[in-house]
């Protein structure tokens, strides 16, 4: 169980005056609709390919479940919630709040319980049978002081490499690279032979993805988790290490990725413009939704049998306009059916252990990926993530963020990046403990 820690006010910073153009139509009126029905607003970062895929299917069964209510979307794209957060945090500081949001389970949720912008679902949970339906660790991190605030609606993997087979065979490479080394290696190889920007690489959040898995290969997932726990230090010789090796793979990316979103790039890796995208596994569902079913993929080279989760989960929020419609849609959420036909769609897997395609239900409809991460999950060794909320505050991940897309953009070398990754570690450890 996790402790309190300091206000989510205290730590974000203020939404600034231009966050209010992004503000959807949906957060200005709540309430009943027209017709009379009652309107739930959900409010995610899920506007397009497998992401809305997955909404649409919970959406349809939401309609079925809880007849009288009616789904409004609040959605604000931007991948990772990127947009969709600034102006959330806006929302609620104006005490406006949707009535439900998505937001990751661990480190994230916890500020957001922290500032009392959650209500508490404990009594939920055992109505719904729920302490029983998930996985106990799960269950533990989205605890805090005995008390649950959020319902999980699957698992995510985030330390995944998706691959355009054809352009590796075109080549000449054939075999699944097991070190950063070969890695890079056969990065040169696609190079040479013509692929000028072999490793497809987004914005700051997905550069921090790219890190945080060669962390994971130099510092293996005990020592990776307590980075973020305080009992790993910044300044050692392998987090150095894994910067520079950071620095070389971004050396083979393309030069417009701080101006990118994920699926601008996985559009290079869709058009053979690239070989590689490290990316987490929503990828799988949207590239099956854009028609790209010849993909691949491997785990990070060196990851091992790491899982690096992360967990998406919806709450009620404090002051929501429609509290019993947004419980209706929260039980949809936690059921075994939503989550099968949510997941299914999503690229993700249940975060219940009896929805479709896990224990010894069926696994039809899930893709053949969705299935080995299914036993993966089983199995692997878990480590949180940063840049998806599992393992840091959202300022430490800002300020992450920052530092990355200062290096990326104004050419700085590994040591200064090092030296930011070490300040902001520093900084926000602290914090944790005050
Ligand atoms: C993650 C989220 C996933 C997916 C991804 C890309 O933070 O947990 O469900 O939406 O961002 O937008």
């Amino acid at each position: 169980m996790r402790s309190t820690r300091r206000s989510l006010a205290a730590r974000l910073t203020a939404a600034g005056a231009g966050l209010v153009l992004l503000l959807p139509a949906a957060a200005c009126s709540a309430g009943d609709d027209d017709t009379g029905a009652a309107r739930v607003e959900v409010f995610t970062w899920w506007a397009e390919g497998g992401e809305k895929a997955g909404l649409d299917a919970l959406v349809s069964r939401f309609t079925a479940d809880c007849p009288g209510q009616q789904f409004t979307d609040g959605v604000v794209a931007g991948g990772a919630g990127i947009n969709a957060k600034q102006v959330l945090t806006a929302r609620l500081a104006q005490d406006d709040p949707p009535d439900t949001f998505q937001v990751h389970a661990g480190a994230e949720l916890t500020e957001h319980i922290d500032a009392g912008q959650v209500q508490d679902l404990t009594a939920e949970y055992d109505t719904w049978g729920l302490r029983q339906a998930l996985p106990e660790g799960l269950v533990d991190d989205l605890t805090v002081n005995g008390k649950i605030y959020s319902v999980p609606a699957n698992v995510h993997r985030a330390n995944v490499v998706w691959i355009n087979p054809q352009v590796l065979s075109d080549a000449g490479i054939h075999t699944t690279p097991k070190t950063i080394t070969a890695f890079l290696r056969d990065l040169e190889k696609l190079r040479k032979s013509g692929i000028e920007s072999p490793l497809a690489l987004g914005r700051d959040w997905t550069q921090l993805m790219l890190l945080e898995a060669v962390l994971i290969s130099k510092l293996g997932a005990e020592k990776f988790s307590g980075l973020f726990s305080g009992e790993t230090s910044w300044s050692s010789s392998a987090v150095s290490a894994g910067v520079r090796d950071f620095a070389k793979l971004v050396s083979y990316s393309n030069a417009d990725r701080d101006s990118m979103d994920w699926p601008d790039a996985e559009r290079l890796l869709i058009d053979g413009k690239a070989g590689y995208q490290v990316m987490g596994d929503w990828e799988a569902a949207d590239l099956e939704a854009k028609g790209f079913k010849a993909y691949d993929w491997f785990t990070f080279p060196g990851n091992g049998d790491v899982f690096q989760w992360l967990a998406d989960s919806f709450v009620l929020a404090e002051g929501a306009p429609n509290p019993d419609g947004t419980k209706c849609w929260l039980k949809t959420v936690a059921s075994a059916e939503g989550q099968g036909v949510f997941n299914a769609a999503k690229g993700s897997i249940p975060a219940r252990t009896d929805a479709a395609g896990t224990g010894s239900a069926s696994t039809a409809g899930f893709s053949s990926y969705q299935q080995s991460a299914m036993e993966d999950w089983k199995t692997a060794t878990p480590v949180p993530s940063c840049a998806h909320g599992s393992a840091c505050s959202q300022a430490w991940q800002n300020a992450v963020n920052s530092a990355l897309s200062a290096y990326s953009t104004t050419h700085q070398n590994a040591t200064t990046l090092h030296k930011a990754l070490v300040a902001a570690a520093t900084q926000f450890i602290k914090q944790e403990r005050e």
